[in-house]
């Protein structure tokens, strides 16, 4: 073991910790960045450790990679500062010890390295630590929203639990840096990522982005807040667009991400959107002469998904300097291993050649080693035992989110309080009995899929389970049934998406199964409930006059027996709309924001 920290006991216990491997091999580790016959390095503070760094160690550093884009011995070699998991990139084995194998693998070849610097490993646990099988899935931000929506303080309690119960998830498997949340205020329902925005207000999403990060960090793991700036004000709700805005615009969505600081909030990820024109990834007046200088955020940014390539330049070097000029502290080099093997090669000849100054780099540095000490990474940065994820605790608290965040929209002639009282119910739509539908984008895989793809509790079962002993539930998917009933209720939604795949140009339709399944309810001469799990409020023209009731259930995650805790339950709805119904793209408003009725 060449690393050393003076004043700790804990590097040579390490050494012994770090299992199979002889003091030879960490001796002898082939290495580029870290130089084998290269001093130790023996330090007190960041600023000595830094000190000491090499240009090829810092540029590894500021250097993260996919997971998938790793050779082993890789992170040794190039002394890599963090690698991440895309949406869905998980270990062959995805359960906790799946995870910790894989987590502390990658650490031990961090530690491996003359300055022995230790890897942070992130990725999007943005409702829950979702891509692991079976753990607890979260609503989507919507939906925290509407109980935000409905009460601030009940909002706050909730965003809070969310950052704690997700970051317990993730300390389980290893994991400690989440690129969440988001805090870009939706403005526009076509963008496809509204759903991960809490609101289209700003203080809802100020509230609720702030209690997420304490919730998050104050259970151990880091958060991300992203991304920075406008993405919600994109020109025709475009994903990765253009957003034009003045310096009141801009005054206007910052409280979000000025609360997000003073909450202490880690880290930040630039949007993959522009600011009048110019990409936000090299947009230096906002990335530094704002965030970093005025607002005096000390955090590391860390770039979006390939993002650097997506700048001016004609080159990916003229690209890379824009962006660390601009203030990216990380890149995330993904889309294959070249594109992080040249980010270290081009990085180091910008600086060797002046273009970027090494002021920028230790600041650089500093900023995510400070990140790396603030979340005790070089104390513990092994993960002694994964941990359970998808406790019964967890999933408890996560039905009362789902309850809570539910929004009654119509109630026509009272009907939901009639349900308890009803004893022949058909359940209808593909969405009563789908996890997948319930829980949307950024679940096991990255766009989401249909079907049972991890372990919860669907909208049928739960109504199955409210009203045992008293009714009798049918379910048809399609809605054809026989006999006659007292209500029907039917799911309808959205199939799952996520990022510009969600993105529509025109209206947010009904799917058509939905409305054919619509169609047959209306048949059956009883009262027809509508729930909608939708990542956004659906351009409903003047359909939901044929509704008897109307529930806004958002993506709800694993928990959907939430749902049916509110209609055969006591409890009245809390929730009210987070954002504007209208019957069409910018046009009637059916349910304003703040909309929702109690009972
Ligand atoms: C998204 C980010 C995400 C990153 C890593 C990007 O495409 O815009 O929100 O953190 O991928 O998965
Ligand atoms: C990754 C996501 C990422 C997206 C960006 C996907 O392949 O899995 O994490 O956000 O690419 O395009």
């Amino acid at each position: 073991m060449v690393a050393m920290k003076i004043n700790r006991v804990f590097v040579p216990l390490l050494c012994v910790f770090i299992s199979g491997l002889a003091l030879g091999t960490l001796l002898s580790c082939g290495s580029r960045a870290s130089g084998n016959k290269a001093e130790p390095v023996v330090w007190e503070t960041l600023e000595e450790l830094l000190s000491q760094m090499t240009l090829a160690e810092k540029a590894g550093q500021m250097t993260q990679a996919e997971r998938g884009d790793l050779l082993k011995g890789d992170i040794t070699r190039y002394a890599l500062g963090s690698v991440l998991s895309g949406g869905g990139s998980a270990p062959s084995s995805n359960t906790p010890e799946g995870w910790v194998s894989m987590t502390n693998g990658f650490m031990e070849e961090s530690l491996n390295t003359r300055a022995g610097i230790p890897i942070v490993y992130g990725l999007d646990a943005v409702h829950g630590h979702a891509i692991v099988k079976d753990a607890t899935v979260l609503p989507h931000n919507i939906g925290l929203g509407a109980i935000a929506a409905g009460d601030p303080q009940r909002g706050a309690e909730a965003a809070y639990a969310a950052g704690r119960i997700t970051a317990e998830e993730m300390l389980a498997t290893g994991v400690r840096w989440n690129f969440a949340p988001v805090l870009g205020v939706a403005e526009d329902v076509r963008w496809g990522r509204t759903y991960e925005s809490f609101s289209e207000n700003v203080n809802i999403v100020t509230i609720m982005g702030a209690g997420y990060i304490r919730g998050l960090q104050d259970s151990g793991a880091a958060a991300c807040m992203k991304h920075f700036l406008g993405e919600g004000q994109a020109i025709n709700g475009r994903n990765q667009g253009n957003a034009l805005l003045d310096r009141a615009g801009i005054e206007r969505i910052l409280p979000p991400y000025r609360a997000a600081i003073d909450a202490g909030a880690l880290s930040l990820m630039p949007s993959f959107s522009s600011v009048n024109g110019i990409k936000m990834h090299e947009h230096k007046e906002l990335l530094t002469s704002l965030l970093k200088d005025e607002m005096g955020f000390e955090g590391f940014l860390v770039s979006d998904w390939a993002a650097v390539r997506q700048l001016s330049g004609s080159t990916y070097k003229a690209q890379i300097a824009n962006a660390i000029n601009a203030g990216v502290d990380m890149v995330m080099a993904t889309n294959g291993r070249d594109n992080w093997v040249s980010f270290i090669k081009n990085l180091e000849d910008l600086v060797n050649e002046g273009k970027i100054p090494m002021s920028r780099i230790d600041d650089a540095v500093l900023r995510i080693l400070r990140f790396k000490q603030s979340i005790g990474l070089f104390d513990t940065p092994l993960t002694t035992a994964a941990g359970p994820v998808g406790s019964s605790a967890h999933r408890q608290t996560a039905r009362e989110m789902v309850a809570d965040s539910l929004v009654l929209l119509r109630n026509e002639r009272n009907v939901i309080a009639r349900l308890p009282e009803y004893r022949r119910i058909l359940v209808a739509g593909q969405g009563a009995n789908d996890i997948g539908m319930q829980c949307g984008g950024w679940t096991i895989t990255w766009q989401g899929m249909h079907g049972p793809i991890t372990k919860g509790t669907t909208v049928l079962e739960g109504i199955q389970e409210a009203t045992k002993g008293k009714a009798t539930v049918t379910y048809a998917a399609d809605g054809k049934a026989n006999g006659t009933f007292d209500a029907v209720i039917v799911v309808i939604g959205e199939d799952p998406y996520a990022e510009g795949e969600g993105d529509r140009s025109t209206q947010i339709n009904i799917r058509s199964n939905d409305r054919d399944v619509l169609g047959q309810a209306g048949g059956y001469k009883c009262p027809v409930i509508v729930i909608m799990m939708s990542g956004r409020p659906m351009t409903i023209g003047d359909e939901y006059n044929k509704w008897d009731a109307f529930i806004a259930a958002w993506l709800p995650g694993t928990e959907g027996g939430g749902i049916a805790d509110v209609l055969f339950g006591s409890r009245d709805f809390t929730g009210r709309t987070p954002y504007t119904w209208r019957k069409t793209i910018n046009g009637e408003i059916v349910y304003p924001f703040g909309y929702g009725l109690t009972k």
